[in-house]
Order: C-alpha cells, then sequence, then structure tokens
C-alpha cells in the first residue's frame, strides 16, 4: 500500500467535497502529487546512513529552460543527465557543465550563501558526485530533508522522483539507478511561487531557497518498516497502542517491539498490506512532560531490519475547556519561533542553530513553542522532546491560497500527512495546526474543516487546531464568529489590538467572547527596533513593545478559557514585506530577540511572567 492512498469513509458532504476532488483531479494537469512517488521514511534520523551534506556544484537557470519544456512539463534532457560540452567533434547536448560550476553548501537556503543570490526565487541546480557499493538484498534511498519550494531528483541521468513543498522531508528509492563506484545525484529546485502553491504568492517570511535540510543515502533490507506509531492509550494511559508498516513485506512476518527500559516486549504479524497492529499492557511507565521529558528507547524488528526510536509516552486530550497533559490541567506559555537562524539568518540546520533557540525558550521560561507557519527541522522537534519544551507544528496555509483549487487540497492533504508522519514520533508535538489567520468563507472552511477530520483521521492521539484571523467585530467586544473554531480541539487566535488596531492602552477596555474551548493566544506583539528608546506612546520603541504587552496581558487575563500563550515572535525574522528603512530593513521587529540575539525589554517583562508562572494557572 502506498502512503498516499488511503480509504474514503466519510459523511454526505465529505463524499461530495471528495467527489470533485477526485474528479478534477482525474481530469487535472499532472500536479507533483501525481508525479513519481516519493516516500517518507519514519525516524530516519536513527537509521545508519550515508550524509550527502557538504559541497555540492550549483547552476543558476533564471528562466528555468533547462528544466521546463514550452509545455511547462519537466524535461528529460535537461541538466539533470549531467553531460559535458562536447569539447571536441559535433556539439553535444546542452551549455552548461557542473564540474567546472561554483560549490553551495548542503544543507543551507542558497539566499545566504552568495550575495548575487539573496533576492534570487528561480531554479538552481544541485549536483554532486558520490562513491557507493550496492550491498546484496539491501534497497537504498535517497532522503531529503526538505527542499523550496519545488524539486526534481536525478540519479545516474535517471529521474527519480519530485516533491512540492518547502518544509517536510521525503525519500525517493535509487536502489535501481546506482552501481558501484563514482555515482552522482542532480537536483533541481525551484524556490518560484506559485500561486496555487502552498504558502501562495504572499507570506510573511523571507522565501530562502534550496536543499534546506539534511541530504543523505540511507541503506534499508528489502523488507523495511517506513512508518510505525508507539504511543500511550489516551485516557486510560495503561498501555501501549499503535501499529508498525513493513513495506515490501509477506503476510505474516513477524514484528517484534521492544522497550527495555521498560521491560515490555511484544511480537505481532503484518497483515496482507504489511501493517501490525499491537496493544502492550504498561502501567509503569514514566510518562513525558515538561517537568520530566522522559525518553524511551523502543526497538523494532521486523525481518533483516532493525530500527530505533527515542520516544516519549504522554496523554494529551481536551476536557471541557481544558488541556489536559497526562489528566492534568496544563498552561502553555509560550512564544512562536520562525526556522531563521538567529546571528547569521537563513533557514535553521544545525544542532548550533536549534541549540540557541532552545536556549532564549530556557530563559524565557516557557514549555511551549508555535513552531510557525511551517514544519521545521526535525532537529527542533528532537530537541523539544528532549527539553521537555510542548510544540504546535502547523502546514503553511498562510491567509489567502487557492482554496477552490482540487489540485491546492491535494497537494494541502499530502504536506499534512507527512507532517504528521514524520512527528507522530515526537511527544513534545501536541498540536497539528491547519492553517493561519485565513479568510472566513464557505470554501475555505470546507477546505480546513476536511483537514481537521484527515488530521484525527492520522493521528487520534493528538489536538487539532488553527490560528483564527483576531475578531474585527465594532465595539470593545470581539466576538469570534468564525465556523472553523467548531471543528477545532483547541481554537488559536491571533490578536494584534495595540498594534494594528487601537493602542495599548485602549486594550484595557477590550474584552472577547470566544468559543467555549481552549483558547490559545496564538499570537499577539508589537514592532520595536532594538535599542531604539523613546516614550512608551512611541512606536518601534522598546518601551511601546513593553507597554503593549502590559495592557494585552491585562486584557488577555479577562479571557476565562485562555489556555495559552504565544507572543509574536522570539526573535527578529527578515520578510519581504517589511521595508521601513531604519526601523524594519527587511524584517519584521516584533521579535522579543534581535536578530542578532539581543534581548528587547518585552523579553524581561515575559520571562517574569512566565517564571512565576503563575499567570493562567489552570484552574
Ligand atoms: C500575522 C501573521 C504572521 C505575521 C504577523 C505580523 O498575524 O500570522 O505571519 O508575521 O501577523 O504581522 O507581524
Amino acid at each position: 500500500m502506498n502512503w498516499h492512498s488511503r480509504q474514503i469513509c466519510a459523511p454526505r458532504s465529505r463524499l461530495i467535497f471528495f467527489g470533485t476532488l477526485i474528479l478534477a483531479s482525474l481530469c487535472a494537469v499532472p500536479t507533483i502529487a501525481q508525479q513519481p512517488l516519493n516516500t517518507l521514511i519514519v525516524a530516519v534520523d536513527h537509521r545508519h546512513s550515508t550524509s550527502l551534506n557538504g559541497d555540492w556544484h550549483y547552476l543558476v537557470d533564471p528562466i528555468g529552460r533547462s528544466l521546463y519544456g514550452p509545455d511547462g512539463a519537466v524535461r528529460d534532457n535537461g541538466y539533470g543527465l549531467n553531460e559535458h560540452p562536447a569539447l571536441i567533434g559535433e556539439r553535444k547536448g546542452q551549455e552548461y557543465d557542473f564540474s567546472n560550476a561554483p560549490i553551495i553548501k548542503v544543507p543551507g537556503d542558497w539566499n545566504t550563501q552568495d550575495p548575487k543570490l539573496f533576492r534570487y526565487e528561480g531554479v538552481l541546480w544541485y549536483q554532486r558526485d558520490f562513491d557507493f557499493q550496492p550491498k546484496p538484498e539491501m534497497r537504498a534511498f535517497l532522503h531529503i530533508g526538505a527542499a523550496n519550494y519545488r524539486s526534481y531528483v536525478w540519479v545516474n541521468q535517471k529521474r527519480i522522483c519530485d516533491h512540492e513543498g518547502g518544509f517536510t522531508p521525503f525519500d525517493c528509492e535509487v536502489t535501481a539507478a546506482l552501481h558501484s563506484g563514482k555515482n552522482f545525484v542532480v537536483i533541481a529546485v525551484d524556490s518560484t511561487r506559485l500561486v496555487d502553491g502552498i504558502p501562495s504568492l504572499v507570506a510573511d517570511w523571507y522565501n530562502y531557497g534550496g536543499l534546506t535540510r539534511d541530504v543523505s543515502l540511507v541503506e534499508v533490507p528489502k523488507a523495511f518498516v517506513d512508518d510505525f506509531d508507539v504511543h500511550l492509550k489516551p485516557v486510560t494511559m495503561d498501555g501501549l497502542a499503535g501499529y508498525v508498516h513493513v513495506d515490501a513485506a509477506t503476510e505474516g512476518m513477524p514484528v517484534t517491539i521492544r522497550i527495555p527500559e521498560a521491560g515490555l516486549v511484544d511480537t505481532v504479524k503484518t497483515d496482507a498490506n504489511g501493517r501490525a497492529d499491537f496493544d502492550i499492557p504498561a502501567r509503569n511507565l514514566s510518562l513525558w512532560s515538561p517537568e520530566s521529558p522522559r525518553l524511551y528507547k523502543v526497538q523494532i524488528e521486523a525481518g533483516e531490519d532493525r530500527v530505533s526510536d527515542d520516544i516519549g509516552f504522554r496523554d494529551i486530550r481536551v476536557d471541557g475547556t481544558l488541556i489536559l497533559l497526562n489528566g492534568k490541567p496544563v498552561f502553555l506559555r509560550g512564544v512562536n519561533a520562525h526556522a531563521e537562524a538567529v546571528g547569521r539568518s537563513g533557514r535553521v540546520n544545525s544542532d548550533k542553530d536549534v541549540e540557541t533557540i532552545f536556549g532564549f525558550l530556557k530563559d524565557l521560561h516557557a514549555n511551549f513553542v508555535r513552531l510557525c507557519h511551517y514544519p521545521h527541522d526535525e532537529r527542533m522537534e528532537r530537541m523539544a522532546d528532549r527539553e521537555g519544551i510542548m510544540v504546535w507544528s502547523e502546514i503553511p496555509i498562510w491567509q489567502h491560497i487557492s482554496y477552490d483549487k482540487p489540485n491546492v487540497y491535494v497537494k494541502a492533504d499530502a504536506m499534512l500527512h507527512e507532517m504528521i508522519r514524520r512527528d507522530r514520533d515526537k511527544a513534545s508535538v501536541i498540536l497539528w495546526s491547519v492553517a493561519n489567520e485565513t479568510p472566513d468563507n464557505s470554501t475555505r472552511t470546507e477546505f480546513l474543516k476536511n483537514l481537521v477530520v484527515e488530521a484525527h483521521r492520522l493521528d487520534s492521539t493528538r489536538l487539532v487546531t488553527a490560528a483564527l484571523l483576531q475578531p474585527q467585530s465594532p465595539g470593545d467586544t470581539k466576538i469570534l464568529t468564525d465556523p472553523l473554531a467548531q471543528a477545532l480541539d483547541v481554537v488559536g487566535v491571533n490578536n494584534y489590538v495595540g498594534w494594528y488596531t487601537y493602542t495599548p492602552p485602549q486594550a484595557d477596555n477590550i474584552k472577547f467572547e470566544l468559543p467555549q474551548k481552549p483558547i490559545i493566544i496564538s499570537e499577539f506583539g508589537a514592532e520595536a527596533k532594538a535599542g531604539n528608546h523613546g516614550p512608551k506612546d512611541q512606536r518601534w520603541t522598546e518601551e511601546f513593545q513593553l507597554d503593549f504587552y502590559r495592557h494585552n496581558f491585562v486584557m488577555l487575563s479577562k479571557i476565562p478559557q485562555i489556555r495559552g500563550f504565544a507572543p509574536w515572535v522570539l526573535v527578529d525574522f527578515r520578510s519581504p514585506t517589511r521595508n521601513i528603512p531604519l526601523l524594519q530593513d527587511g524584517y519584521n521587529r516584533k521579535g522579543l530577540i534581535s536578530e542578532d540575539g539581543k534581548n528587547k525589554e518585552a523579553f524581561d517583562f515575559i520571562q517574569e511572567i512566565y517564571k512565576d508562572g503563575s499567570f493562567g494557572k489552570a484552574e
């Protein structure tokens, strides 16, 4: 069963929605989702692999003629063939040559590696050689942690796979393309923003292009574990349940799940689809929580394959307006964070980048982080697991996308699947978010409600949310009427009272009428240029930003069902839409910390509130 296909059992409206979807997708232009399939190997970072990180040759093709034919389809005789110009005899092939091309680092966005590429959006070709010795009875997959935005892969001149989406991993089987000795891989990455893309043409973050995360070669036995789910049984919390999926398994293959530290072992058998479900009684597990982020080594054996993972076990659910972690009310003292490296800018792609961000989270006494607005490098969730920081993870449906286009739903669905499949094993991830600040109309609501249902179908052990637009109702009472809230387990509300509307002191008189569900203020913040000081009513000063938070906490403390905060944003970040010279200079300045790591006054204020921990103590 390839992981893209699934049974559809749904109420009538969903059937109509999917009916049109299938009809449309059958006759739609082949989108990436229908191109050569890639897969996603779970816990790939726990598998033996050969890193292909490092120096790659690159060639830029601003018009994309080396990649797309006149009909827009990918050419098979482009740079993917890695030919070399004929120096003698008749001219052959195209006029390019990777062997003498400049070098660029992988992982890494290209924008911050070469000033000429800083504002470049388009096609950039990557190429590198590598030695490989195929082993009998073994398969090989090319693992790409992320590539923004569309990517096309060739190995030894064979077209291998494509992928659309800049923030989730994909794995492509290359067993048949590899040979012993010298091999080469060519990857075209096209960072062009698309109206039918996700995100679409506009987003308030920098469109860093390239192979932004790790690239490696993963070798696995013929039949191997490509997906699994090991979770604490919700509510009863008296055992572990889940499944293991073995790719290319024969029916009845024994699968053993072993958790030595908990003295647990169980052997089950695969069904005709290679799936083996299990249910293991377990009463004495130490549950994962911010106070004690306990992880267990989980070992899975299937045939010749062995894979392990470090997994925490915890129960997260909603009870009325409360969020319960392991059965107890929890309050989320958080902040938003973009995946931008502090100090050097560019995409986060190393342990050091991640340690810096978590250092700030710890300083802030946060127990929660909203990784906005897209899945971050897997290192972030691994660190959150170890450090006991709860995570909100989101797919990049940011404000306006083509909600009316079935092929766009296919892309959103694929991104949701990839996000959940990659991080299902992360105890720290408690919330899946399907969108941010999207327009309240029926096409959008239907689109997102279907994603919410799909998220629950894929993972019944986590909460589903979205960040909704600040209610704009006139007067001092802001009433949230967005129908999407009904479908959510937890409602995120973005609020900029005191910055985009009103002044900070006016926030004291504002009241919110919000659904009787757990509410997270998923964004609130004001801009301040670090070191810019002045009277507290002067915008862009640290004093103004501090005053904004002082009044907002007063305003927000009146919301009885508030269960968490995520100030916008931890660190100033690059954005193409922020162009006030001397104040913004291409940065969104709502950070509590400047892009080079300096705390602003508001950081200390929120640090105090979070340290004290009294605010929002769940009643
Ligand atoms: C929006 C949006 C963010 C943006 C922020 C801002 O709410 O969700 O992506 O950066 O507001 O305007 O600063």
